[in-house]
């Protein structure tokens, strides 16, 4: 077999055995794939991006080599007879040549496969994803680790499986580093994410929507702003499932996943105002249109009105990252010790504390300790006395749960990213169901206080209020506040009373 004369030089030789190695890998990989049907984001990324990459690398390698000792030849520097690929394999000298050679571009091309292995692998990683940009992922890096999703790592949510999202991903993960590196990114960091990939892809990896999930019960304590800190207990019968497993999805929370079911709707970009529902059933195709017709479409922003069907995300847009609100992390200090609750007037000191956005961790950590103690020194100056050791103690704690849910340099709170379960301090739920939507025959997206739970005991710690498990109490507000809390949504006082 004759070659071209410029194709004799190292260059070209080097390209051909590393576009031979590749073509190799490229064929097992394929035929693993095609024939084992392995089904592994690794083994695309091999497959599709590392050893083309190789396969590249030596089809350019090898064309260089040989413009390189053309020119030498048009120059007229003669070419030895040495640089000719003669194997002579008889020849010692050959044969140990070939032998250091192939060692060192097989062991060259695995380390590089593995090295390019493990930096993709860390990529994908909770440290990188967490860690890197330190400042900037902070909020969602602490918060996420106190979550039932602790375990999981960041890219099974946010880039989910395959070489494309994985490529997707890197790209504007190029952009996030520049607008790092410049310090141009908004701070807080802007959600919803509008290109995250859908729930299908990610959340239904690990839950889906087949799984039916039963009825739970859901025991919260609350702490009263009083001179005990009184505990109002509830508990709710959550009607995540129907009430019969056999029933599948046809009733209950969980109906808007119902695969025979589309809701979408259209909203405002943060998509908290919400004021066009639309209900499909895909067995029948008969459609309902629900609209609010009191929204002002002015807080609105109509360059953003395409529809979006509801998913998992829609209700579990904090599976992971969620900030609490200070009345919830001070109930959950309190209910979790005994020696913080039993300080008089504790949970009204500590909100008139944490009612305040601070501009900095420091000064946050600082003005906590200030506020509580002065509100002591101002108001009860005999439990300030009594209860020293207790208070400096409890204000420490504080500190630390307010560290884990608010982030002021990056101007992060449970205000900012609001959870859309539940109705109490955003309106979440109430997005939609508030009595407001209404379709063209009248009907209306339900407020009612028993469609989503039961409540199955109420009260005063001591005071409580039963009913058997099948039966609903009707809701007694904590404080009296009349009739309110029918009249508007809890939100309405819920959000202004803490901030
Ligand atoms: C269980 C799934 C899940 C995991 C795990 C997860 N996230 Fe998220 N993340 C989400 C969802 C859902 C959103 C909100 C999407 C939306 O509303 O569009 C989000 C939003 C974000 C945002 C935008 C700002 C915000 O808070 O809304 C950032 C930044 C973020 N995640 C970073 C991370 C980092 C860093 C990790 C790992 C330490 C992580 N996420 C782990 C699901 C997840
Ligand atoms: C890699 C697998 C995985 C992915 C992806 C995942 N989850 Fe989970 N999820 C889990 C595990 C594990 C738990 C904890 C189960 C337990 O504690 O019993 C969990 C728990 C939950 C819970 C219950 C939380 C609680 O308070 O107990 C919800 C709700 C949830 N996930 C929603 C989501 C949503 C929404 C997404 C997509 C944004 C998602 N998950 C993505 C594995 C996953
Ligand atoms: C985008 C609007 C929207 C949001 C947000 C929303 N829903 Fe719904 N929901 C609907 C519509 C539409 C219906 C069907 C109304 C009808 O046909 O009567 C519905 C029906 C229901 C039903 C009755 C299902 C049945 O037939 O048994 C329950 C329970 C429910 N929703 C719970 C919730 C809960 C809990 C939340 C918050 C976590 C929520 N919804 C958020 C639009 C929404
Ligand atoms: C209409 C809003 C809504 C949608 C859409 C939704 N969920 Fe839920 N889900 C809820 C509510 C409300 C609860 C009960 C939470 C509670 O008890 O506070 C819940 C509970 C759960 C739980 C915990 C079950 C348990 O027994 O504790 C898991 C896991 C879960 N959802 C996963 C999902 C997944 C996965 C999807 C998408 C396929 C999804 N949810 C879609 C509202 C929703
Ligand atoms: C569309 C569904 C839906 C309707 C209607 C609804 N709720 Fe809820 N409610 C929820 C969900 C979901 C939660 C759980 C929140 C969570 O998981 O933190 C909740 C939580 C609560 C809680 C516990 C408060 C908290 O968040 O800690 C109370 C009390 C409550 N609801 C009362 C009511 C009353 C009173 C009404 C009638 C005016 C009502 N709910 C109507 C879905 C609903
Ligand atoms: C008119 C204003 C108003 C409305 C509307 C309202 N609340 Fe309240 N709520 C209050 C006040 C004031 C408190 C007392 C705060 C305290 O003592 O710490 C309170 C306390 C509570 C508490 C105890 C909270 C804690 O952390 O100590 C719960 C639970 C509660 N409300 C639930 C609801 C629910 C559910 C709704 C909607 C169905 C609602 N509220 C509507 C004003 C309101």
């Amino acid at each position: 077999m004759k070659l071209p004369r410029t194709y004799y030089n190292y260059i070209s030789y080097l390209g051909t055995i590393i576009a031979a190695i590749a073509w190799l890998t490229l064929i097992f990989f394929v035929i693993q794939i095609n024939f084992f049907h392995i089904n592994n984001v690794y083994f695309d990324l091999y497959t599709f991006v590392v050893t083309p990459a190789f396969l590249v690398l030596g089809h350019v390698l090898i064309p260089i080599g040989m413009y390189r000792t053309r020119k030498k030849l048009k120059k007229g520097i003669p070419i030895s007879d040495e640089k000719l690929l003669v194997l002579n394999l008889r020849d010692p000298k050959t044969r140990n040549a070939i032998l250091i050679f192939s060692t060192v571009s097989i062991f060259f091309v695995i380390s590089t496969i593995v090295g390019s292995y493990k930096a993709f692998h860390y990529t994908e990683s909770v440290e990188f994803c967490g860690k890197l940009c330190h400042k900037v992922m902070q909020p969602e890096f602490v918060a996420y680790q106190n979550s039932p999703h602790a375990k999981v790592k960041c890219a099974e949510c946010h880039v989910g499986e395959g070489a494309d999202f994985y490529v997707k991903s890197k790209m504007s993960g190029m952009r996030q580093v520049f607008k790092y590196t410049l310090g141009t990114y908004i701070r807080p960091i802007a959600t919803p994410i509008e290109n995250l990939r859908p729930a299908r892809e990610t959340c239904e990896k690990c839950h889906w929507p087949q799984k039916f999930y039963t009825n739970a019960l859901r025991k919260e304590k609350y702490y009263l702003a009083d001179s005990a800190n009184t505990e109002w207990d509830i508990t709710l019968n959550m009607k995540i499932g129907a009430n019969h497993q056999a029933l599948g999805l046809t009733e209950g929370i969980h109906w808007h996943i119902n695969p025979d079911i589309n809701i979408e709707y259209k909203s405002n970009v943060k998509r908290n105002i919400i004021y066009w529902v639309k209900k499909t059933n895909k067995k029948t195709g008969e459609t309902t249109i629900f609209k609010d017709s009191e929204i002002d479409m002015k807080s609105i922003d109509k360059s953003k009105s395409e529809a979006r069907s509801m998913d998992c995300m829609d209700c579990h847009n904090r599976p992971s990252h969620e900030f609490r609100s200070p009345s919830r992390y001070v109930n959950d200090l309190m209910a979790a010790k005994v020696n913080i609750s039993s300080i008089p007037w504790f949970k009204a000191a500590a909100m008139d504390a944490l009612k305040t956005s601070y501009s900095t961790s420091d000064s946050a950590s600082s003005e906590i300790k200030n506020k509580i103690l002065n509100y002591y020194k101002d108001n009860y100056t005999e439990f300030y006395k009594k209860y020293n050791q207790q208070i400096i103690s409890a204000i420490n704690e504080v500190k630390a749960v307010y560290a884990r849910n608010a982030f002021p340099e990056m101007k992060v709170d449970y205000s900012v990213y609001p959870r859309h379960i539940g109705h109490l301090e955003s309106n979440g739920c109430f997005r939609c169901h508030n009595d407001k939507f209404k379709s063209e025959k009248g009907k209306l997206i339900s407020k009612d206080c028993n469609l989503c739970h039961t409540i199955v005991a109420q009260g005063k710690l001591n005071d409580m209020k039963y009913i058997g498990i099948n039966g609903s109490l009707e809701f007694t507000h904590p404080v009296d506040i009349g009739d309110a809390w029918k009249e508007s949504n809890c939100m309405d006082c819920h959000s202004e009373i803490y901030k």
